[in-house]
């Protein structure tokens, strides 16, 4: 069963084609990666999947819904990590968490949230006081707090120390094994690797490959994804 689809997406910023006729679908239960240099349309995507952006043209559908026209059934059932997480500047963490889950009928426990990402410590800290690191995995917790059916995470880990990226690799794993779907962007390549069921490399707007990671390597004769990476980059001549 299809959780996300797209169909012909295109979103045009005065003259820069951000996305340029893009489909593709996400199944229930999947890790989905979406790849592609910085400005391949990756964040204008998520944003319209959730509602925050309208396509000039095309269709999307989450979790069989308009995320445009019909936003409240889509809020209630997703998780949403962006790019930039803004927050007011004296909110605690623990305030943030509270506040969030003020907003949905179904939360997670708060305090058990922080554990898992590794915030434990900081539950009275200052939100803006966190260093970047530490303010991804809050957004992280942020975006797990109405316990999602589908999780959005645009690059959870960048800025994240190794260990922190290991418990975030894990956090996905579990959502998944709980029949959770993630859909994600990452500029990691192992971590793609190592996390999704499928990955779209986007160039420009436009979708230059997808698949299964195992499987494009080996039609590609590559030896790994971030090979995979550059051979498509430097293919379709970025
Ligand atoms: N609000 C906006 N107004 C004008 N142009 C925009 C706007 N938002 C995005 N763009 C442009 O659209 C293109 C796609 O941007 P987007 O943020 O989706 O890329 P991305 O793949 O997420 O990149 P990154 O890896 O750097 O996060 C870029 O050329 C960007 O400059
Ligand atoms: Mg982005």
């Amino acid at each position: 069963m299809a959780v996300v689809e797209v169909r012909d997406m295109v979103k045009t910023y005065n003259s820069v084609h951000a996305v340029d006729g893009v489909s593709f679908t996400v199944e229930k239960g999947a890790v989905f990666g979406l790849l592609g240099p910085n400005g391949a349309g990756k964040t204008t995507i998520i944003e319209s999947l959730v509602g925050l952006r309208r396509p000039d043209s095309g269709t999307l559908s989450v979790l069989g819904h308009d995320p445009v026209r019909s936003p409240t059934p889509v809020r209630e059932k997703v998780g949403v990590q962006l790019q930039v997480t803004s927050l007011f500047p004296r909110i605690r963490v623990v305030e943030a968490l509270s506040l969030f889950a003020a907003l949905y009928p179904r939360t997670q426990d708060p305090d058990g949230l922080l554990k898992r990402v590794g915030l434990e410590g900081k539950r009275r800290a200052a939100a803006q006081s966190l260093s970047g690191g530490e303010k991804q995995r809050l957004a992280l917790a942020l975006a797990l707090i109405n316990d999602p059916e589908l999780v959005f995470l645009d690059e959870p880990s960048a800025g994240v120390d190794p260990l922190g990226r290991r418990a975030i690799w894990e956090i996905i794993r579990e959502l998944q094994s709980a029949g959770k779907t993630v859909f994600l962007t990452t500029h990691l390549m192992d971590e793609a690797e190592k996390l999704c069921d499928e990955v779209l490399f986007l160039d420009r707007g436009k979708c230059v490959a997808k698949g299964p990671p195992g499987e494009l390597i080996s039609r590609r004769e590559a030896e790994n994804l971030d090979d995979l990476y550059v051979k498509l980059m430097q293919g379709s001549g970025a």
